[in-house]
């Protein structure tokens, strides 16, 4: 495995795979890797010849006064458990070599997705992702992107991003990977303590109690079913930022949709936790 700090060498590497006929599959991360990511990279190598893992903490998806400068950053770590992953190359720029110029002048604007959910409370979160997803993708030039269903809005947001900007990349969206108590693998887990660590699996045993009631009783009370499933996350000691249900382009459900998801993110201490989960019906 190589690491590369600078973005030409990454693309000499790079090219002469795509000589040799090899496909790129590509797993961009903030590093502090976990379980899920490795996940990513296991997908990813089933679907590519060559396989990239970007690590770089992007302070444009960062609002003011949330936990950039603070991010962990395990660089040492994380290269050790790609190279026992098989990944054929890390890509880690410093934000000088991303953002010669900062602030950057281009912006990719967003749409009303990004305004949703998680974009009411992070405003700017959205458009500072869809950019330097944007720069990666024309830097590493992938076939294929791998990136996880727990930032399901993301995953959302890029696959628009992808559409409408001709990428033409295969964007594949790997399960979310959990610890054995249910909670969503997230690099912000370590934000929490012991105490707050044994309430957190609560998030996604009460998603998948109001899972089973949309079930059983239909579209047609999700409000009052939000509003019960808010109050009784916010009982279990979380302060429920949103919890919402929508189809999987994440347009408000119709009775027809085949396929909702459940989003919730709260906040549990400093540690502001996502989840979500999938219905489908045939
Ligand atoms: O999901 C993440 O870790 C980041 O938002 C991403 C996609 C690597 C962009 O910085």
């Amino acid at each position: 495995m190589k690491i590369f700090n600078h973005i030409s060498e990454l693309q000499t590497a790079l090219n002469t795979h795509r000589q040799d006929g090899q496909n790129i599959g590509f797993v961009p991360t903030m590093g502090n890797l976990h379980d899920g990511h490795l996940s990513l990279v296991n997908i990813a190598k089933a679907h590519a010849d060559i396989v990239v893992v970007s690590i770089f903490v992007n302070p444009t998806q960062f609002g003011v006064g949330e936990d950039f400068d603070s991010y962990p950053r395990t660089l040492d770590a994380d290269v050790a458990k790609l190279d026992t992953a098989g990944v054929d190359y890390v890509f880690a720029p410093s934000v000088d070599e991303m953002y010669p110029s900062y602030p950057p002048s281009v912006q990719v604007l967003s749409g009303e997705i990004t305004k949703i959910l998680c974009g009411k409370s992070r405003p700017t979160h959205f458009d500072g992702v869809g950019l330097v997803v944007s720069k990666l993708f024309n830097i590493v030039r992938p076939d294929v992107a791998v990136f996880g269903k727990k930032d399901y809005q993301q995953l959302a947001i890029i696959r628009q991003l992808n559409d409408e900007l001709n990428f033409g990349i295969d964007i594949i969206g790997g399960e979310i990977v959990r610890a054995d108590d249910g909670l969503a693998l997230s690099s912000r887990n370590g934000y929490l303590t012991a105490s707050e660590r044994a309430i957190a699996p609560n998030l996604q045993r009460l998603l998948v109690q109001m899972a089973d009631e949309l079930k059983q009783f239909g579209t047609d009370g999700i409000s009052a079913l939000v509003q019960k499933y808010t109050d009784l996350i916010n009982q279990t000691g979380f302060v429920v930022d949103y919890l919402a249900v929508y189809n999987d382009k994440l347009h408000t459900p119709k009775a027809n949709d085949k396929h909702l998801v459940l989003l919730v993110a709260a906040y549990l201490g400093k540690a502001r936790l996502l989840d979500n989960l999938e219905i489908k019906w045939q």
